[in-house]
């Protein structure tokens, strides 16, 4: 997370970084994050028992709410855990406004509102013809503002609405307004780097060392690293004759005598279950994992087990290790085989797996 945090800094030398660690860090775990990513300037997320555990462990910079208040009670919390917040609703906006009526108006001078402009996305946000009139109330109010947008298409070349437009959009709807801006996600810093300029950028996937488009070959050689390395080992060893099959299903079945590893991790440890036969797992070779190499899974995904080919590697038994994906198999080649994303792939990891 160190070395890709500063690979961030590399491509954006001019920008401040919200480093997103929502969903526990992309599965990481909040306290990892917080370890290797002390360099940044601030973090990202979107829960406040997240906010509150960042604080328990000592950071003091800034955080921001990613959508902001849920309810109005937690303008409170978020003050008290001195958040800063996205406004994309209405609702928020009364919130605000009435909790600084109750508070007083200079708590408002603590939080800044980053307020989050639809230029195409149309997920959450104010479009632009609405935009102004908001931004205006939040400062009346007494809250320092700050300009948002997050892209829809930084991962494709031939997608409307482009990052050029939402990029010009944006420009155009702030233009004269003060405050700070925050535009570009992870595949806007790799791919978009010499085009948007803002003062915050907010990587998230790439801080993990996974592949904004969900494809492994478009970040072959961004020289980011994995963060997260998923491993078991085999457990038991099964040969099969011609005929045979293995698994739920019988779904796979062979023509010729195999041997099969049955490895300790299923859909209950995160492991995505409609993977299908083929899928890319490595492992170790006769030395350990550095001289492993990729078999290949053979039989439906059970709740704590999966069932790879290795009639290739003799040498394997009994306690032999096994990468799912991180260091020697990017997590993307993963997901694309079980036809996701890494970013499903992270999030998912279940709370039973240890975390070492
Ligand atoms: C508003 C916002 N900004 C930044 C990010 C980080 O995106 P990525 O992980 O693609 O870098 C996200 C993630 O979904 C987001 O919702």
């Amino acid at each position: 997370m160190r070395h890709n945090l500063a690979r961030v800094r590399e491509l954006m030398p001019q920008s401040k970084v919200w480093a997103v660690v929502k969903a526990n860090a992309y599965g990481h775990g909040i306290a990892k994050a917080f370890e290797g990513l002390q360099d940044t300037d601030g973090f990202a997320l979107l829960d406040l028992s997240e906010a509150k555990v960042l604080r328990e462990h000592g950071w003091q910079g800034p955080i921001l709410l990613l959508e902001g208040l849920f309810t109005q009670a937690d303008v409170f919390d978020a003050l008290d855990l001195r958040c800063d917040c996205v406004v994309h609703d209405l609702h928020q906006v009364d919130w605000l406004e009435t909790a600084i009526e109750a508070k007083s108006s200079s708590a408002a001078h603590e939080m800044t509102l980053y307020l989050k402009m639809n230029t195409g996305m149309n997920r959450l946000g104010f479009v632009p013809e609405a935009y102004r009139e908001v931004y205006h109330r939040l400062h009346a109010a007494g809250y320092q503002v700050a300009h948002m947008t997050h892209f829809a298409n930084a991962d494709y070349v031939d997608r409307s609405p482009s990052v050029d437009e939402q990029v010009e959009l944006f420009k155009q709807t702030i233009d004269g307004l003060s405050g700070q801006t925050s535009l570009s996600n992870s595949a806007a810093i790799l791919w978009h780097h010499h085009i948007v300029t803002c003062d915050w950028v907010r990587p998230g996937i790439m801080l993990y060392g996974a592949s904004p488009s969900g494809k492994f070959e478009d970040i072959e050689h961004a020289k980011l690293l994995p963060a997260m390395s998923l491993r078991s080992q085999v457990i038991a060893i099964q040969h099969l004759e011609a005929g045979e099959a293995v698994g739920y299903g019988s779904r796979y079945k062979t023509d010729v005598p195999i041997r099969i590893a049955v490895v300790a991790c299923g859909y209950a440890d995160g492991y995505p279950r409609h993977a299908p036969d083929g899928t890319p797992v490595w492992v170790a070779g006769a030395s350990g994992l550095a001289d492993g190499q990729i078999c290949r899974m053979a039989g439906q995904v059970s709740m704590d087990m999966i069932t790879i080919d290795i009639t290739d590697m003799p040498h394997v038994e009994v306690g032999t290790e096994v990468e799912l994906w991180g260091q020697y198999l990017p997590v993307d080649l993963v997901a694309q085989s079980a036809g996701t994303i890494g970013y499903e792939l992270l999030c998912a990891i279940a709370p039973r797996v240890q975390r070492v």
